[in-house]
This record gives structure tokens, C-alpha cells and sequence, in this order.
């Protein structure tokens, strides 16, 4: 499907800058998620279908993420999807990650006090990956500033010398293209860029890797043969990435289907040149020099008041502006936002 006729199928207020915070549902994903709600207040149908988008949501995401479904485990957020990984490692272990990272990659490794770990300034984690390093941890993108980190070089850096490398693509996943592969583990919150319901969320966990992490919160839906498995002993996992599933939130993942469809049908490299071509025009009009992400931060002098007298809604911290564009935004978006910062 073309970008340009996929717009149709939001119904954004004019001046959302903000899906770096949150995303905003498709049409389809809202009429799912709706009709299973009017189900579900008069109790019309079983809960079997809403589980259903589950499997849809997962076998998506995988081809989003150039992985198979079978190292995919669903469950609510990236810290929970990130836990077992970080529970799994030896006492002492060295983890590495940049000292803006978002917090739901660094608590789980800062929980246990007896790793080793180290927060370094993004630009230099190159610098700091060597032969003592367990894990080297960082988002692809910087849900702070936007910054894409240079993943494949990070990758290969860890890899050369035995290190994990553990990535947050909560910020990517949805309009930056990348292979999961190239990583051990990817974690993914689908209610931003993928335009899904919050507590729905998706972690690849590399195979040969994830049999050495217990999966601490398995539960009936972690089954090898879920439906088989609702009462007693005895514990029967699966080998494939399912042993780390959580129950999921079936509401979420119904509205989740549909819109990680339609992600796969307009495809991420329409998006990718359509969020990135927006988001180059703010920069520009500000007279800043391109940065090719989807998320933008400039300093503005009294920017929030500016943005609110507009009804411009944008990320404000500490006086810097974060704007982030999506598949609905538009140029009108875009020259909105600058004639209210410059106006
Ligand atoms: C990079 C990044 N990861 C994860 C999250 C959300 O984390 P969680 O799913 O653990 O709530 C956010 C939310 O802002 C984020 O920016």
C-alpha cells in the first residue's frame, strides 16, 4: 500500500509531534480493539480470537525484524523481556551501556548489585568494548535525542570480542530498517512506533544463546502445548523464544495485529523516507544541519509556550524541544511547528 493513500487511515489531530512518547492507532487496530471490547462488556465470544491477533503480532513482528517467530517472545515491556537476560548472567559480569539510555535498559542490569556495570558517553562506547565485557546494552535509537547509534559497527565490535549485545529498538522498530540478527537479544514497546496499544511488546532472544536464561515468570502461556497446560506439574517448556512468553494482554495485542500489518504493507523503507524527509524539514527551518531520524531535539528559547499557544504537542525537557515524526505526519505538521518557533 502507498504511504500517501495509508494516511487515510489515521485520524490524527493536526500537530501530533510527539509518537516518541506514543503512537497513534491505525483505523484498523481502533476498530479491532473496539469491537473486542464491546464483546467482552457482554460477554459475546470466548477470549480464543483476542489470543489469536497474539500469534499475528509475533509472526509480524518477526518479519519486521528479519528474524523467525520462534526466537520472538511476547510479553508487556521491554525491562520484563530484558529481566531473565540480565538474571542470567555470572557475578561480575562487565555490561556496558551509553549514560542516556533509557531506563528500561539499564535497571535491569543496575538491579543486580553484583555486575560490573558502566555507563559511557554514546560516542565512546566503541572505545570501552574489550575482552572483559559481557554485554554491550544500548538502544538503536535514542528515545533522548534521536541519535541512531552505528549498529552494525557496535555489533561486530562486541562480537569480536565475545560479548552479548543487547538492543532497545523500542525507537526504531516501525520506521528505522535493521536486522534483529546482527544482536542477541532486541527488545521492542510496540505502542510507539508500532501504533499498538500499550502492554504490548516484543523481544528477539538469539537461539543457543537463551537456553542459558531462566524464564522467571513462566507461567500456562509459556507452555510447550499452552491449552494443554492450564493445571499441575509437570513443567514442560518449549525450546523455542515462546518459554519466555508472559500471558498476554489481550486487548493490547488485538490492536497490536492489525497495525504491525499494516507497518509490513507500507513497508519500513517508505516510512523510514517519509519520517526522515519530515523530520530534516524541522531541523532545516530551524537552520540546523539534517540528522536522519525520525526524532529531532533543537534548544528553542521558550519553545513550550510557543508549542502549546499552537496546540502543537512535542516533547519538552529542560527547555529542548524533541519532536518526532511518523507515517501520518505531515508537511502542515511540520511548518505548524516552525511558524509557531519562529513566529
Ligand atoms: C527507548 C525506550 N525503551 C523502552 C521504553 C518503554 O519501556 P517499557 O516497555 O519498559 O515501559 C521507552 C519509553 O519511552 C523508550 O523510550
Amino acid at each position: 500500500m502507498r504511504l500517501d493513500e495509508a494516511q487515510a487511515l489515521w485520524d490524527p489531530e493536526p500537530g501530533w509531534l510527539n509518537t516518541a512518547s506514543y503512537g497513534l492507532p491505525p483505523r484498523p487496530g481502533w476498530a479491532a480493539l473496539q469491537a473486542a471490547l464491546a464483546d467482552w462488556r457482554v460477554g459475546h465470544t470466548s477470549w480464543e480470537p483476542w489470543d489469536e491477533s497474539t500469534g499475528r503480532a509475533r509472526a509480524s513482528f518477526a518479519r519486521l525484524a528479519g528474524v523467525d517467530a520462534d526466537d520472538v517472545a511476547v510479553g508487556a515491556t521491554v525491562s520484563q523481556l530484558l529481566a531473565p537476560v540480565a538474571a542470567g548472567l555470572p557475578p561480575g559480569s562487565r555490561v556496558l551501556l551509553p549514560d542516556i539510555e533509557f531506563t528500561s535498559n539499564v535497571y535491569p542490569w543496575l538491579v543486580r548489585p553484583d555486575l560490573d556495570v558502566r555507563a559511557v558517553p554514546t560516542n565512546q562506547l566503541l572505545s570501552f568494548v574489550d575482552d572483559k565485557l559481557t554485554v554491550l546494552a544500548f538502544s538503536l535509537v535514542q528515545s533522548a535525542t534521536g541519535e541512531v547509534a552505528p549498529y552494525a559497527e557496535l555489533c561486530a565490535a562486541a562480537r569480536a570480542h565475545g560479548a552479548l549485545v543487547v538492543v532497545d529498538a523500542t525507537q526504531a522498530c516501525g520506521w528505522l530498517p535493521f536486522d534483529a540478527g546482527l544482536a542477541d537479544v532486541v527488545a521492542v514497546a510496540a505502542y510507539k512506533w508500532l501504533m499498538s496499544p500499550r502492554g504490548s511488546a516484543f523481544a528477539y532472544l538469539r537461539p543457543g544463546l537463551r537456553d542459558a536464561w531462566t524464564p522467571h515468570a513462566a507461567g500456562w502461556y509459556a507452555a510447550d502445548d499452552v491449552h494443554a497446560s492450564y493445571y499441575g506439574p509437570p513443567l514442560k517448556l518449549p525450546s523455542s523464544a515462546r518459554r519466555f512468553d508472559i500471558s498476554p494482554a489481550w486487548f493490547s495485542f488485538v490492536g497490536a495485529a492489525p497495525a504491525l500489518a499494516l507497518v509490513e504493507e507500507i513497508g519500513v523503507p517508505a516510512i523510514h523516507e517519509h519520517n526522515v524527509a519530515l523530520a530534516n524539514r524541522f531541523l532545516t527551518g530551524l537552520g540546523r544541519p539534517p540528522s536522519n531520524s525520525a526524532i529531532v531535539t533543537v534548544d528553542v528559547p521558550g519553545a513550550e509556550e510557543k508549542l502549546d499557544r499552537a496546540g502543537i504537542r512535542a516533547a519538552v525537557r529542560a527547555g529542548r524541544v524533541r519532536a518526532s515524526f511518523h507515517v501520518y505526519s505531515t508537511t502542515s505538521d511540520v511548518d505548524s511547528a516552525l511558524d509557531a518557533l519562529t513566529g
